[in-house]
């Protein structure tokens, strides 16, 4: 069964047919308010949201289906200590297809390979989300006109904005893309994700702590927030919190032509007043969400329907229970009876990543 993990899942030109879908149904919603009657949405969410659960739900809506689900882990049977593995095979009987966030990196992927229908990461710990990158790359193409030949500021946490990652990823993958990394030293990019997207490429990019000093030259600037849950100290977050404010006296240094984007929810990294700059994409960028979850749901769906006895292929170079995951945040760590596995990345150098939350090891 095709499930979307991580973007990387699609490729470039299905997601560019699903931007094609999207501006449709943008245009001709009529269209559409049937394609999903009799289908039921599953949302699993794990962990808190306001936009990734209720634009699943609109779409799903607004296709002519149906949705069914919980919206924190206490109100299900996680809470009685059920595994993902078992929560996914049972809500197979009950929907057609899932969308699921949690607070573990690599729960989707767990629950995809237990499940009989699809399954859509909505967001799995600091790690991925890639329905967000959907949403993003419709709003740079609406916004700019093109998704290549752009210098893209990526600012704020950068190590546990599981936006960032899946923005890089599926950004990396367009001609002519050059990253600018504004950063805390203490929130850089993480190794894996300039390692899998960034290096192999040759993507040009420079880590810098300064937001004034960068924003003449981006094209785009995707704010973050600082991801207050994924700290183990909270006096390391209280330290870092204001590290970055986007305020007009900043929007002044910007190009004329540029855009504005921010996954939200906003804490205080970018003030009001700049919601009435023409260049503030992020509250259209909330609608082009639902537009693009309208089409990536229709998709997987009519892949289901054509195919439902297709697996997701097995990789190759993955060795099981020979290297043990150590990452707390990883779905390994309370996943019981999950078997261990590691992808060889560097078989020279012996070098493996965890194929759930992509920790390296190497094996002596
Ligand atoms: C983001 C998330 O959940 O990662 N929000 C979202 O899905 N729109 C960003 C965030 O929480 O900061």
């Amino acid at each position: 069964m095709r499930s979307l993990i991580d973007i990387l899942d699609l490729s470039t030109r299905e997601l560019d047919e699903l931007i094609s879908v999207a501006l449709d149904i943008a245009d001709h919603p009529e269209k559409y308010w049937d394609k999903c009657a009799h289908k039921k949405l599953a949302t699993l969410f794990f962990e808190p949201s306001t936009r990734t659960r209720l634009s699943f739900e609109a779409a799903m809506l607004e296709l002519g289906g149906s949705v069914l689900g919980f919206s924190e882990a206490n109100s299900s049977s996680a809470a009685k200590g059920e595994s993902v593995a078992d929560t996914a095979k049972t809500v197979s009987n009950y929907a057609d297809i899932i969308a699921m966030r949690h607070p573990k990196e690599g729960a989707p992927q767990v629950a995809a390979a237990a499940a009989t229908i699809p399954v859509i990461n909505a967001g799995d710990g600091g790690h991925f989300h890639p329905t967000q990158t959907l949403a993003d790359l419709l709003t740079i193409h609406r916004e700019m006109g093109r998704l290549n030949n752009l210098t893209i500021g990526l600012c704020g946490d950068l190590k546990y904005g599981r936006t960032v990652h899946s923005l890089i990823a599926a950004m990396s993958r367009y001609e002519g893309i050059r990253f600018v990394l504004i950063s805390p030293e203490e929130l850089k990019l993480p190794s894996y994700v300039r390692y899998n997207s960034l290096d192999p490429k040759g993507i040009p990019y420079t880590e810098v702590t300064s937001l004034e000093q960068a924003m003449p030259e981006l094209d785009v600037l995707y704010m973050t927030r600082i991801q207050r849950e994924r700290f183990d100290d909270p006096a390391e977050y209280d330290r870092l919190k204001n590290s970055y404010v986007l305020d007009t006296a900043k929007m002044a240094l910007a190009k004329e032509k540029m855009a504005v984007l921010h996954p939200l929810p906003r804490v205080n990294e970018i003030s009001v007043a700049v919601d009435d700059d023409p260049r503030a994409a992020y509250f259209r960028q909330t609608l082009n969400g639902k537009y693009m979850r309208m089409a990536l749901i229709l998709k997987l769906l009519e892949e289901a329907k054509a195919d439902p006895a297709r697996r997701e292929r097995e990789e190759a170079d993955v060795i099981e229970d020979v290297l043990y995951c150590e990452n707390p945040r990883c779905i390994s760590a309370t996943e019981q009876e999950l078997r261990h596995k590691f992808k060889c990345v560097n078989r020279e150098k012996k070098i493996y990543r965890c194929v759930y939350c992509e920790s390296k090891k190497t094996l002596m």
